[in-house]
This record gives C-alpha cells, sequence and structure tokens, in this order.
C-alpha cells in the first residue's frame, strides 16, 4: 500500500487556513464601476441586456456614485449618450456635453473623494457609430480623428476629470491627447489607454447602453484588434507607454488572461482590466436560468483577473463585489 508523499490539502482544510494561504485578495480599492449618463430623461432607464445598470440621469448618477463611494469603490469610469448625434461627435467636447456636465456635478459633490475617470471615445456621439471621422470609402481617418480627441481630453479635464481613457485604438491617441492637456494646463490629468482593445463581440450589450450602432452594419476591426493575436498587444501597450501612457489597459478581461499576465510581465505601470459587457451578461443570463450561481460567479471572474495580474478591474459588478467583500468577503 502506498500513500501520497505530498498532502497539499492540509493547507485547504478550515476556511482560516485557506484565508492564510490565499495568493491574491480581491479589494473594494481594485474595482472601477462604469457608469452611464444619458442627457435629456428625467428618470433613469434600465439597460436589459447589463441587469441592475441603468442609463442615469444627473441625480441618478450621483447617488449612484454615492453608494458606490459608500461601499469603498475608489473609482468610477463615466460613459455619456448624448441626445443628439453628429458626424463627428461634438457632444465629447461641447463643455456642455452630458459627461462634461456630469464630471463637474460629480466633482462639486464628491471633490477629491471619487476618482472620475472618462471614456474618451466619439462613438457614443457619431451618428455613424464609429470611432472617428469616417472617409468616403467607409474607412476610419486617424489622423482626423485624433485632433476630435484632443478636443475631448480638453474638455473632459476643463470639467474636471482625474483621468482620460482613450478608447478608440487610433494609433499615437496617447501622445496626441497628452499634448493637448498639457498645453491646455492640464499637466497633472491622467491618461488611462486602452492600450489592448480587441474587436470583440464581448461588447454587444454596452452598445445597448450607449445607444449605439454601427452604420450599414459595419464593424471595427479596421482599428481594433484581432483577437487571434496575443504579441501585438506588447507592441500597443508599449507605444503607449513610450507615448505617455499613466496606466495601461486590457479590454475585454475574461477571455484574454493570457494578454493580462503577458501585459503585467511587460510593464511596471498599473495595469487594468476591462470585465466588458458581455462578460457580465452572460453571468447574469445564466444565473437567470438557475444554471449557476451568479453571484459567486461573478466574485470568480474578477479574482481570476487579479490573479492573471490586472491591479485595477473594471466591471459592471464593482458596487456589489465592494458590499459584498465589505459584509462576509467572498
Ligand atoms: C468605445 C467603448 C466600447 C466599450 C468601452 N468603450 C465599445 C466598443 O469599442 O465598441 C465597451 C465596454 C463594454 O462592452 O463593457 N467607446
Amino acid at each position: 500500500m502506498s500513500f501520497p508523499q505530498r498532502r497539499l490539502r492540509r493547507l485547504r482544510r478550515t476556511p482560516s487556513l485557506r484565508r492564510m494561504v490565499a495568493e491574491t485578495a480581491l479589494r473594494p480599492d481594485d474595482l472601477i464601476a462604469p457608469l452611464f449618463v444619458r442627457e435629456g430623461i428625467d428618470q433613469p432607464v434600465a439597460v436589459p441586456s447589463l441587469p441592475g445598470v441603468e442609463q442615469h440621469t444627473l441625480d441618478s448618477l450621483l447617488a449612484e456614485a454615492e453608494r458606490t463611494v459608500a461601499a469603498g469603490v475608489p473609482a468610477v469610469v463615466l460613459f455619456g449618450v448624448p441626445a443628439h448625434k453628429d458626424p463627428e461627435g461634438s457632444g465629447a467636447w461641447d463643455p456642455e456635453g452630458i459627461v462634461q456636465r456630469a464630471v463637474r456635478a460629480l466633482r462639486s459633490e464628491f471633490g477629491d473623494d471619487l476618482v472620475v475617470i472618462c471614456d474618451l471615445c466619439v462613438d457614443e456621439y457619431t451618428d455613424h457609430g464609429h470611432c472617428g471621422i469616417v472617409r468616403s470609402d467607409g474607412s476610419v481617418d486617424n489622423d482626423a480623428t485624433l485632433v476630435l480627441y484632443q478636443r475631448a481630453a480638453a474638455a473632459q479635464a476643463e470639467a474636471g476629470a482625474d483621468v482620460v481613457a482613450p478608447s478608440g485604438m487610433m494609433d499615437g491617441q496617447v501622445a496626441a491627447i497628452r499634448t493637448a492637456l498639457d498645453d491646455g494646463g492640464f499637466g497633472d490629468v491622467a491618461i488611462l489607454a486602452y492600450a489592448a482593445k480587441y474587436a470583440s463581440a464581448l461588447y454587444g450589450p454596452f452598445r445597448d447602453a450607449v445607444d449605439v450602432s454601427i452604420a450599414g452594419g459595419g464593424d471595427r476591426k479596421g482599428y481594433q484588434q484581432d483577437p487571434r493575436n496575443v504579441r501585438e498587444s506588447l507592441e500597443e501597450v508599449r507605444a503607449d507607454v513610450a507615448e505617455g501612457a499613466d496606466l495601461v489597459m486590457v479590454k475585454p478581461a475574461l477571455a484574454y488572461l493570457d494578454v493580462v499576465a503577458a501585459v503585467r510581465a511587460a510593464v511596471d505601470l498599473p495595469l487594468a482590466a476591462y470585465h466588458v459587457s458581455g462578460e457580465y451578461a452572460m453571468v447574469h443570463a445564466a444565473a437567470e436560468r438557475g444554471w449557476i450561481d451568479g453571484d459567486a460567479v461573478m466574485a470568480e471572474h474578477v479574482t481570476a483577473i487579479k490573479r492573471a495580474g490586472a491591479d485595477l478591474i473594471l466591471t459592471y459588478a464593482a458596487r456589489q463585489l465592494a458590499e459584498q467583500l465589505n459584509s462576509n468577503g467572498l
């Protein structure tokens, strides 16, 4: 009769032993809550494909931010849903644009007790739904688009953003935005670069939340990355770091944990990962059918993203996870 020599189970016997040897600890401080604010509504509007997520009015945004801060989550990232869209997406830099108004409201309510991050792109504001200026052949003009991003960065900074987060995947966007911020006297505003961002089918529910559909059934494969590639992400990240990014992001997260781990090994800046709308929605859809325990799977997903090397996780479950962490742990 032979017995195993190594007894790895000994340290799994009790909850306190397991806690003592846990390698990964998720904290409310690791979480960033994405919030949507919509112009021209007087009641919040639920997003059916993102259970628990709403398009906020300015008032309900403040209330949700209050609950988020109370749960110990340090930061929110804002997305605007404008009442009017145009070919350039001018709502993205209009001083009275919905995100600029929201930033001012959050800043006056919370001062420096909340990190206010603005997603920086034009797709929520363009009538064709692309992340930049569309040429007659349907492609997106990289350099002409950078000028729009510079305007949006200055407007968000002027409104009081702590961090701007360019998500459009134009080449050179971090350098262009850094220049615009510095020239505008906003040298303290940081850049969270969506450095490795894939052309993913997991953004579907997000596009419901921001009322975006891409003209002519188009896609973003001409500017977002191909899911078959990982080394390309390291090139993207290195470029953004060289251009002046203060933090870098991988997106989506769960289906790209190999990318998170590779980027973690390559850079020492804070690394964020975005647990995107489709990843969140799938958990809710399966839980609604009684097929999985939604709270447990959500906690497992986000813990796995941290274990893979992310310091920060953007997730629609941020407040709920922080509340769970504060009450009984995960
Ligand atoms: C672009 C942007 C998108 C998301 C964040 N910023 C959509 C896209 O690239 O099409 C997706 C986030 C999510 O799915 O949760 N402004």
